[in-house]
């Protein structure tokens, strides 16, 4: 992986962690992630006043999509899946702050230098995982199935798998052939959900000044990372290829839990489809 490419998409898994952090600080938080804000400290960022932080500035979306992913997880340890594949995982501490059911195996897919600052952020937090742990260290545009088959991924049994802030920064093919993987590698009875900002005017909202204002507050400029190429609406192959898919927009999704995205970012960025899928037995 170039060294550009890795500290930039990187990065971005901190404006993430610093999002919930501050929700982390919120009365009525969507969201706890008591070690959010330790990720923060290590990279020497400082966690704003949540007083100072205006209440439209995406902090909100992040909460919601977050607590989305957790729900759709909480439904698949119902449905019995005790096998989890989070590829980007960044600093997502799902393995820590959920209750996972005993047997389950998670695996954490990302680059190498992502999982190294994160392992030392958890063994000096003390942060124990609640189900068997990997991190797998691999490159999501390239042969990452081989990573996760050496890690002890069985491929026979049912997975829950989740893309949360990772195909915008993928190349269209490479989002097509992680597809396609994903797809091959899910046993009957598995379960894919997935964060999708395809689909907008990315040239128009380039220019909007939230956007610099979010990338001087969060120090990542993510429309500059993002990957506009077009490419094929990943929820529609799904369903062409055996995946019943139900889709909302995060906007609905967060009327539904009670924390409108009504402005500003949130607005914005509450256009992008949350949607979660199962592929039938
Ligand atoms: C916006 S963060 C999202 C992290 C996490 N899913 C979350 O929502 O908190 C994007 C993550 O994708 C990872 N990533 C992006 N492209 C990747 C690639 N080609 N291979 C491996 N990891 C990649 C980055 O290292 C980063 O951790």
């Amino acid at each position: 992986m170039d060294e550009d490419y890795a500290a930039e998409v990187g990065s971005t898994a901190l404006g993430v962690a610093m999002a919930r952090a501050l929700e982390h600080a919120r009365s009525g938080r969507l969201v706890a992630d008591p070690l959010a804000g330790r990720f923060l400290a290590e990279a020497g960022i400082t966690v704003p006043d949540p007083a100072g932080v205006p209440a439209d500035s995406g902090v909100t979306y992040v909460a919601v999509r977050t607590r989305y992913f957790d729900d759709y997880f909480r439904a698949a340890m119902a449905a019995g899946i005790r096998q989890v594949a989070i590829l980007a995982a960044g600093l997502d501490v799902r393995a820590q702050r959920l209750g996972w059911p005993d047997g389950t195996v998670l695996f954490e897919v990302d680059q190498p230098r992502m999982h190294e600052f994160k392992q030392r952020v958890l063994d000096a937090a003390g942060a124990r995982a609640r189900c068997a742990r990997h991190a797998v260290d691999a490159d999501l545009r390239g042969d990452w199935a081989a990573g996760l088959a050496a890690a002890g991924f069985d491929a026979g049994k049912p997975t829950a798998w989740l893309l949360e802030g990772l195909v915008q920064y993928l190349p269209a093919a490479a989002e097509e052939e992680l597809a396609e993987t994903v797809h091959a590698l899910s046993a009957p009875g598995s379960m894919l959900s997935a964060e999708y900002v395809h689909g907008w005017e990315f040239e128009e909202m380039r220019d909007d000044p939230l956007f610099a204002e979010a990338a001087e507050r969060y120090g990542v400029d993510i429309i500059d990372l993002w990957n506009i190429e077009p490419r094929r609406d990943l929820a529609k192959w799904l369903d062409t290829v055996g995946w019943t898919v139900t889709t909302e927009e995060a906007t609905e999704v967060s009327a539904r839990l009670g924390r409108p995205l009504v402005s500003g970012m949130d607005a914005i960025m509450g256009r992008s489809l949350l949607f979660s899928a199962l592929r039938e037995g």
